[in-house]
């Protein structure tokens, strides 16, 4: 039997004992009473009567040992030109120091707080300060527009809002402040604190007896202490697309999630504590939380929070710049961003600038990695390209090429294999597993591992419906995919409405809620596009009322503008026309799986449910006039 044959059955047949075992790389104040609570499926719960603080593992047993003066954060900021170590040693006094100024807000163990900040340090700061004092931490991608902000403070109803006064973006330079002053006018929940980061290049204005400044909060604040956690208490709520516009408040605990970030770092990504890692995403998406925060901190690694981009900060040579500068031993991003690099430096001449001979590994996911990529990075790099795959809900990775386990050759298209603890099965719709290379459901056998989702916040009824019932005893990841005959996953795509836009994921549901709002619009559908840079984009088709009379292009404007004022810049939603009808069945669905077909250039098989064939000739023509398929 391989090595990973080994680790893999044990991982499945004695998931107790496996996940026992990778338990020990993590400090207890009290071990627990069971590994795997299964008495209330699809409720499982892991290290069950535990107790054990998160931010401890990060920061305190590193600081208050043979880590203390270890850098443990590397904030490297092209965009402002600053470069800062922070050692395990000032870290656990920067977040000792917030917690307690948290604490003096009247924060407690149990309470939310919504972190809306750029990439700097004091966003890792604020979560391991709430993480510290048992608050439930929920960041916010800055990329998000005040409304989205709104909704998530709305359900998280958080005691106090994190911010900074602003962000480099690039080039341009925003301010933060007055989109939370939106957010928070928009809101039903009144958020009692608002602590703010003041940045140099933005003053933010202050709301007096509401905003406190960052600086002075921690200065006169009492240092807090960690306090003992339940293993299944909250650590944070992440809110990810969803197929409508409410989002989904993914709820994560303390103990799993510690103990299977602990075990990733070395299985999945061969990092030893004192290696230096790199995860260029951001705190706000789940990758960000993962690998630049928690993973690497309770690992005890050098971790690289960048605030720049792959390219324009100040070039396309910026990823190698960092990686020779650190000394990175691995990095972590998404496709796009090679894909980005590549399109201003195809032949890699900034790369030739700089010595990475300490550089061993990329790894990339967040979307399908395509072969082109994948061909090029390694070309460039001549180090492995580790394709793996993940979602929100898990906060590690489904499938991956386990090089800390064992390697195993690199087939493009495939993340590779199951990662211990996932039991995958390709399912078709009624439920019956499906022969090797034949497409189905992706869905993982129940239980799943821990660090994975223990329910939505405040809905588990939709926690059940979303992931538990299509499928019974089985999670549905609904990705659609296969397994070939020598185990490797192919992952092909989502077979619901939500799409994946550099990366970053968004819903489809959502930006149709707002079209459907503007005054003139009937009814609308918005589908993914393929795109070359950043893997989909989304566009907008809508069918006026009937005796609107004004002119279409001013209403595609509109709905360009009302996306991008309620989701944000991030959507990229940037084409919207008008047509004369949708393609539907007869019952009234949409055919957005047809259209989108149409637009990428995919053959389709004409849907027996139809109502009327002749819309498709009519939506083929309107496509083609947009330019798609596009070359
Ligand atoms: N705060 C505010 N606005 C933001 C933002 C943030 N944190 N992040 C992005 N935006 C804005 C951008 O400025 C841009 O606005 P614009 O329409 O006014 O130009 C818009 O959102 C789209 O951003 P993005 O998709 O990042 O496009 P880009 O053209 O600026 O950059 C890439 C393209 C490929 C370089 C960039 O998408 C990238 O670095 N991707 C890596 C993906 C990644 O890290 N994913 C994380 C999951 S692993
Ligand atoms: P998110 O929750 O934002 O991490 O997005 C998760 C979704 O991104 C998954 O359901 C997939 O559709 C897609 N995804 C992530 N990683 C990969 C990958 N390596 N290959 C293909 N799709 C991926």
């Amino acid at each position: 039997m391989s090595n990973y044959d080994a680790v893999f059955s044990q991982s499945i047949n004695e998931p107790e004992k496996f996940w026992g075992e990778a338990a020990k790389k993590i400090d207890w104040y009290k071990e627990c009473d069971k590994v795997l609570d299964s008495s209330n499926p699809p409720y499982y719960r892991w290290f069950k009567g535990g107790k054990m603080n998160t931010c401890y593992n990060a920061v305190d047993r590193h600081a208050d040992g043979d880590r203390a003066d270890q850098t443990a954060i590397i904030y490297d900021s092209p965009v402002t030109d600053t470069i800062t170590k922070i050692s395990y040693k000032e870290l656990k006094e920067k977040v000792a120091a917030f917690a307690g100024g948290l604490k003096s807000l009247g924060v407690n163990k149990g309470d939310t707080v919504v972190i809306y900040m750029p990439m700097i340090p004091e966003a890792a700061v604020a979560m391991l300060g709430c993480a510290r004092i048992g608050a439930i931490h929920s960041v916010v991608f800055g990329g998000f527009a005040p409304h989205e902000l709104a909704v998530r403070i709305d359900h998280a109803q958080p005691k106090a809002l994190v911010t900074a006064s602003g962000a480099i973006e690039g080039a341009k330079t925003l301010a933060y402040k007055p989109m939370v002053d939106k957010a928070l006018e928009q809101s039903v929940h009144e958020v009692e604190k608002v602590v703010l980061f003041q940045r140099d290049f933005v003053q933010a204005d202050m709301t007096e007896g509401r905003d406190i400044d960052w600086n002075e909060l921690v200065a006169t604040a009492e240092p807090a202490d960690c306090v003992e956690l339940e293993a299944t208490d909250p650590l944070y709520i992440l809110y990810t697309s969803g197929t409508t516009g409410m989002p989904k408040g993914v709820l994560r605990d303390n103990g799993g999630h510690a103990v299977a970030l602990a075990w990733t770092m070395k299985a999945v990504y061969d990092i030893d504590p004192g290696d230096v890692w790199w995860s260029a995403s951001d705190v706000g998406w789940v990758v960000g939380h993962s690998y630049i925060v928690y993973g690497p901190l309770i690992a005890g690694c050098t971790s690289i929070l960048f605030e720049g981009k792959p390219i324009g900060t100040p070039d396309a040579g910026a990823f190698w710049r960092v990686i020779s500068e650190h000394q990175v031993k691995s990095l972590f991003t998404a496709p796009t961003a090679f894909r980005a690099i590549k399109k201003e430096d195809p032949n890699g001449e900034f790369l030739k600038k700089y010595d990475i001979g300490n550089f061993e590994c990329l790894y990339l996911a967040g979307e399908r990695l395509d072969p082109d990529t994948y061909h090029w990075a390694t070309d460039m790099l001549k180090v492995p390209v580790i394709d793996h795959w993940w979602q929100t809900e898990t906060a590690w990775a489904i499938a991956a090429n386990c090089r800390g386990i064992e390697e195993f050759p690199i087939k493009p298209g495939s993340p590779t294999k199951a990662v211990p603890g996932y039991d995958i099965r390709i399912l078709d719709n009624e439920c019956f597993e499906v022969e090797p290379g034949k497409e189905g459901n992706i869905v993982v056998k129940l239980p799943l591992p821990p660090g994975t989702l223990v329910t939505l916040w405040k809905n588990d009824e939709r926690f059940i419906k979303s992931y538990m019932a299509t499928f019974p005893g089985y999670y549905e990841t609904s990705d659609g995919g296969f397994v070939d005959k020598d185990g490797y996953v192919y992952v092909m795509g989502r077979m619901d409405d939500v799409i994946n836009i550099a990366g970053h994921r968004l819903s489809t549901g959502a930006m149709e809620e707002i079209i459907a709002n503007h005054p003139d619009v009937a009814e609308c559908a918005v589908i993914g596009t393929e795109d070359k840079l950043k893997g989909q984009l989304p566009v907008g088709f809508f069918v006026l009322k009937a005796g609107v009379d004004k002119d279409p292009k001013e209403i595609e404007k509109e709905l360009v503008k009302m996306v991008r004022e309620e989701i944000g810049p991030i959507a990229c939603f940037r084409e919207a026309t008008a047509v004369a009808r949708l393609p539907k069945t007869r019952s009234g669905k949409i055919l957005r799986g047809t259209m989108r077909s149409i637009a990428s250039g995919k053959e389709y098989n004409m849907p027996s449910t139809i109502d009327d064939p002749t819309i498709l000739d009519e939506i083929t023509d309107t496509l083609n006039q947009m330019g798609y398929p596009k070359k």
